[in-house]
């Protein structure tokens, strides 16, 4: 082990980032947790359990197991597209459900486990779209914005109790939901690449490894912050 991580839950850990970042820190000799819908496509040498974090109760009641936790990274998420005069009420729930109260109750339920850590840490996986929103993202970019509200909240209320709370911003990143996207024709590749100046979507594993970085000793003052890893994305703002 390169540094004293020990305990390490990761929600959404089933695919995409969270897969990766789950298996970042089992390979720095973590003991990794994974909180899913579905428990079938775990990384090796994760502990999986079925949570659906919109849920309050069960996380509350998943949670209750943990009497120590040193990183929690809160990955579980969705999206939904729809034109903000027609996006459906149930599209605009599921996203605020899952990725806004989602992500709240799962920092909710940590919080005695990461208190008892005494050096406890929560990432939570916001988006660069908080912040540079594109059409028909209503649902979405609002769940994002609220999880950069949250998190300077947390890094507030959980300080005193030695919890940091920090958020990553990733850009489109090759995952099951982007390539879901991709192939329904939600998002045009080419025009995706057009925006990024470094001409490539993001890997899950080089959003992880970033993850991983934060948990380690070099960034123990950074409280309340949020790292954007867009490729350049959010400076791209003048054609
Ligand atoms: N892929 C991108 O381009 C990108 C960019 C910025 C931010 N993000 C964010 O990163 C996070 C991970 O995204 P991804 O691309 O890896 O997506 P993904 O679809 O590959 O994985 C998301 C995981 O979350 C799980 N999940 C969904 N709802 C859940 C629930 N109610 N309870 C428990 N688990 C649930 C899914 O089952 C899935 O395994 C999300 O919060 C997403 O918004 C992704």
């Amino acid at each position: 082990m390169k540094y004293p991580i020990r305990r390490v839950l990761v929600t959404g850990a089933a695919s995409g980032i969270g897969r990766a970042v789950a298996a970042a820190f089992v390979a720095e000799g973590a003991q990794v947790l994974g909180w899913d819908l579905s428990t079938d496509d775990a990384a090796q040498g994760v502990a999986m359990h079925a949570v659906d974090i919109r849920d309050r109760a069960s996380v509350q009641a998943a949670a209750a197991s943990l009497e120590r936790l040193d990183v929690l990274v809160n990955c579980a998420g969705i999206a939904r597209r729809g034109h903000a005069a027609q996006l459906s009420e149930a599209d605009w729930r599921a996203v605020i459900d899952t990725n806004l109260s989602g992500t709240f109750f799962c920092c909710q339920a940590a919080f005695a486990a990461l208190a008892a850590s005494g050096d406890g840490l929560i990432i939570n996986l916001a988006s660069f779209v908080a912040q540079r929103s594109g059409p028909g993202r209503a649902s979405y970019a609002a769940s994002k914005a609220g999880v950069l509200a949250l998190t300077e909240v947390l890094a507030l209320d959980f300080a005193e109790h030695g919890i940091r709370a920090l958020a990553v911003s990733p850009g489109y990143t090759r995952t099951a939901m982007v390539e879901r996207a991709l192939a329904a024709g939600r998002l045009d590749e080419q025009r995706l690449l057009a925006k990024i100046p470094l001409g490539r979507l993001a890997r899950p594993e080089e959003i992880a490894g970033a993850i991983v970085a934060l948990a380690g000793p070099a960034f123990k003052y950074a409280n309340g912050s949020d790292f954007v890893l867009d490729g350049g994305t959010m400076a791209n703002g003048v054609e």
